[in-house]
């Protein structure tokens, strides 16, 4: 059976925990490609909240397999927490969580070295998570990182320590003010390296082509979004793997000839955190009451997120490089109460008017033409079914879906599981 992908469109936190969680009931295989810890994910069900950030978010649903893929980067420290917090809710991810043994490591001293690299930017910085993502991907394509795999050799001890070595020199080559204390982060990290290596590490590349083989069906689970890709994205501001369709290729082994439905995952609006272009920002009351009902806040960093108007020549794009077969349109319901909305249909670029993305989306350049449509007054986090959405909600998604020229094909009105409407 094919693979089918449910990717970011913007600039992350679209929501995909949740809707992996809703579609997982229709997967054997949930499956990671790329990110680590720098992702949260948030799924509620049974008037519980639950945030994973390298686990995928399968991982609560009885009957599915999860599997972290060679692409992702790993942070044994973040890991354990994730499965202590699960042993609290007496899920037992022993049995359904697989690890891939080409999955990279994130070592204490790649979260250093993400600090003191962005202490050094200064105005500049990233405004990365810091939890060590691009240094331990600078480290895999200079053919310097260590693996899942290596854990089970007999000088995994002394590959660690060469390494750690290495970094702390690269430390003190930043001449920035950094306070750490290596050993107690290297006590933490041995004991979360022992709990790691009580789960299962497999060759999933393997394990993924016998499975289809099998006729088991797959849900790659992206992180991040389109706009945060090393490649597609607003480089430099932007993470370091690709959160594109193309990722799931590379971080799980998958031929592009056996992907089959790519579901990409949008906002009504956008939001976006850390440093970094944003055309359709807003910085009035409008932002401030989309960011305060949407409870715009990061699942990771708690930071506040970057709010506005719905950008489509960036969502055309998004949907475009991704091969984008089917969207889904999240919070809708944060969008009640509008007299009219905007959408950014244009861009005024360089004094004249363009409907692509160009390569530099920086604020002296650029300034969004809006299109404007009529608001809605309903509550939507009460309706349950298509027909009672309000006419106005619907001609939205009609207006967007014509734009994209691609169906949008579930709506969600709220974070629940309950809260989701196929159209
Ligand atoms: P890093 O991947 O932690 O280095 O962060 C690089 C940029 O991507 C920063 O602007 C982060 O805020 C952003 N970023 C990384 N992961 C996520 C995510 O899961 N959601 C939203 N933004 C993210």
């Amino acid at each position: 059976m094919a693979v089918d992908l449910l990717l970011g469109l913007q600039w992350g936190d679209e929501g995909k925990g949740k809707i992996v969680d809703v579609l997982t009931s229709k997967y054997d295989i949930i499956a990671r490609f790329q990110g680590g810890p720098n992702a949260g994910h948030t799924l509620e069900f049974d008037g519980q909240k639950h945030v994973l950030h390298t686990i995928p978010s399968g991982i609560f649903h009885d009957n599915s397999v999860n599997l972290v893929g060679n692409g992702v980067v790993i942070d044994p420290v973040i890991f354990k927490k994730e499965l202590d917090n699960l042993a609290k809710h007496n899920i037992d991810y022993r049995s359904k969580l697989l690890i891939s043994r080409k999955a990279h490591l994130i070592l204490p001293t790649h979260r250093l070295l993400d600090a003191a690299s962005e202490a050094s930017k200064g105005k500049a910085k990233i405004g990365s998570t810091l939890k060590g993502i691009g240094p331990t991907y600078m480290d895999k394509t200079g053919r310097n990182g260590l693996r899942v795999g290596d854990l089970e050799l007999e000088d995994w001890k002394e590959r660690y320590r060469a390494l750690a070595d290495k970094h702390e020199k690269m430390i003190a080559f930043y001449d920035v003010e950094i306070q750490y204390n290596l050993k107690e982060l290297e006590k933490e990290f041995w004991t979360a390296v022992e709990t790691l290596k009580e789960l299962t590490f497999i060759d999933s590349e393997e394990y993924l082509h016998q499975a289809m083989k099998d006729g088991k069906s797959i849900l790659a689970e992206g992180a991040q979004g389109s706009l945060l890709d090393i490649d597609f994205g607003t480089y430099p501001f932007v993470t370091s793997s690709n959160t594109t369709a193309a990722g799931a290729c590379t971080g799980l082994g998958v031929a592009p000839r056996e992907i089959g439905e790519a579901f990409g995952i949008f906002k009504a609006y956008t939001t976006r955190v850390g440093s970094g272009p944003f055309p359709t920002e807003l910085f009035d009351e409008v932002g401030e009451k989309m960011g305060r009902i949407g409870n715009e806040f990061g699942a990771t960093t708690g930071r506040k997120r970057r709010c506005g108007w719905l950008d489509l020549v960036a969502l055309k794009y998004a949907v475009q490089v991704n091969g984008i077969t089917q969207l889904i349109m999240m919070k809708g319901d944060v969008l009640s109460g509008f007299d009219t909305l905007k959408v950014c249909t244009a861009y005024k670029y360089k004094g004249e008017e363009i409907t692509h993305l160009p390569y530099n989306i920086e604020p002296e350049n650029l300034q969004p033409v809006y299109t404007e449509v009529k608001g809605w007054k309903e509550d939507l986090t009460k309706m349950t079914d298509a027909e009672s959405l309000p006419k106005e909600f619907n001609d939205y998604v009609d207006f967007l879906e014509k734009e994209l020229e691609t169906p949008i094909t579930i709506v969600s009105v709220g974070p629940d599981r309950k809260q989701t409407i196929k159209r």
